[in-house]
């Protein structure tokens, strides 16, 4: 199984197997992962918010504009911000590093 690799805002490491096909908010949610994820993927707030490593970030799909108009509403956004529900693990995902932010913006 691929390991995806949640830091803490904190700088815990976190280390995981997750299964192919989960999206990384619901592998969080598996494993007692800090990602809230309040309208739990449908695209509809920004609490899932990860920051992926910038070696990662260009191996991703590609990001949606759905997604893009989200993101701009979530707190501490940076360059290599994605939301976790829209993260799909697939076995060339193995390594993958995303950092949780320190905080989130909860509008709903
Ligand atoms: Fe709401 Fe991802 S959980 S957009």
């Amino acid at each position: 199984m691929p390991r995806i690799i949640f830091i803490d805002p904190d700088g815990t490491r976190h280390e995981i197997e997750a299964p192919v096909g989960l999206s990384l908010l619901e592998v969080a949610h598996e494993n007692d992962i800090d990602i809230e994820g309040a309208c739990e993927g449908s695209l509809a707030c920004s609490t899932c918010h990860v920051i992926v490593d910038p070696s990662w970030f260009q191996k991703l799909d590609e990001i949606k504009e759905d997604e893009e108009d989200m993101l701009d509403l979530a707190f501490g956004l940076t360059k290599t911000s994605r939301l976790g529900c829209q993260i799909i693990v697939t076995e060339d995902l193995d390594g993958l590093t995303v950092t949780l932010p320190a905080g989130t913006n909860n509008m709903m």
